[in-house]
């Protein structure tokens, strides 16, 4: 096992004097104000050890990565038939894009972008009410990460549901298209605050754990997914967790990932760790800048990779 402890603390250290931090996300005012010299790293071993570096018990607004959950949901509710409403493809477009779902008739390309994440939104509410729904989708989080402390930033949520105007069009859209089959502002309301959920890094990595886990929760031994959903959902997070950066991400850190545009990414190691961490500057992609520089340097320091 190399020494985990001695390579965050050294990631830390360069992630601190990094002279280029990205940008902040300012399309959420409520995004806007957080402070860019902020990082934090958790990593989750098999073993349940957990390494930490910065600040990694900080609570941050964990946006799209809460699509990693969601998916896992939407999966337990409507199984294979899931993937009749949602495709399986990395879009090579920005996140919020609108483009494909015209030509490809209101099917998004993947759940991880912002169309296909309102889709699995629409399934995961079924048939129950927004509030009962988002409910449903905090006890599953805390459950993952054996921690009731996790909560939705509400502030977070307003900020969201005030300013989304695109995430109301790609759901209008999509319901034009009958791939929302709930009321759009339903659908919209359980989105809004799944990506409010405020983690922090430690947190963010044991709810992660049952990924590297083959789908088994290592807290309580029981099974979350069965192994080929845990697979497919790292693999899914491979080709489509950066968006249009996934390539870049899967060649220079080589694990399954999903970003946030709160800064935050969750990478699984398939049997070796669940990791966390946050730096809240973005690149051009919209992904975290010196969060991937810090996977980089971890899988390169590890051997961490799936290839
Ligand atoms: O819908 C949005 O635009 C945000 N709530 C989430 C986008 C996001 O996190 C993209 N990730 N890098």
């Amino acid at each position: 096992m190399p020494d985990i402890q001695r390579i965050i603390d050294t990631i830390a250290e360069e992630i601190a004097g990094a002279p280029h931090r990205g940008r902040v996300a300012d399309y959420i005012p409520a995004l806007a104000k957080v402070d860019p010299m902020r990082f934090g790293i958790a990593v989750v071993a098999a073993d349940g050890r957990v390494f930490t570096a910065g600040e990694a018990d900080a609570a941050f607004s964990i946006q799209s990565i809460s699509k990693v959950f969601t998916l896992t949901m939407a999966l337990g509710k409507a199984g294979q038939a899931l993937w009749k409403r949602v495709g399986r493809e990395p879009s090579g477009s920005a996140f919020n894009s609108i483009v494909q779902l015209e030509q490809e008739h209101g099917i998004p390309r993947n759940p991880f972008i912002n169309a296909g994440a309102l889709v699995v939104s629409d399934v995961v509410l079924g048939g129950g009410d927004p509030r009962a729904t988002i409910g449903e989708i905090l006890r599953f989080v805390r459950y993952l990460a054996d921690d009731d402390a996790i909560a939705i930033d509400m502030d977070v949520a307003g900020s969201e549901a005030r300013t989304g105007f695109r995430n109301v069009a790609l759901a209008n859209y999509m319901k034009a298209f009958g791939n929302i089959e709930r009321r759009v502002e339903d659908a919209l309301n359980v989105y809004f605050n799944q990506c409010a959920l405020a983690m922090s890094c430690r947190q963010l990595a044991m709810a992660g754990r049952f990924l590297a886990h083959d789908g088994m929760h290592p807290g309580t031994g029981r099974r979350v997914v069965s192994a080929l959903r845990a697979r497919r959902i790292n693999a899914l997070m491979l080709t489509c967790g950066h968006y249009d950066g996934s390539g870049e991400f899967a060649f220079r850190v080589g694990i399954p990932g999903k970003s946030g545009v709160g800064g935050g990414i969750l990478a699984i190691v398939p049997g070796e760790a669940s990791i966390a961490v946050w730096s809240p500057g973005l690149n051009e992609r919209g992904n975290s800048q010196l969060g991937s520089l810090a996977l980089e340097r971890l899988s390169d320091a590890t051997g961490w990779s799936v290839f």
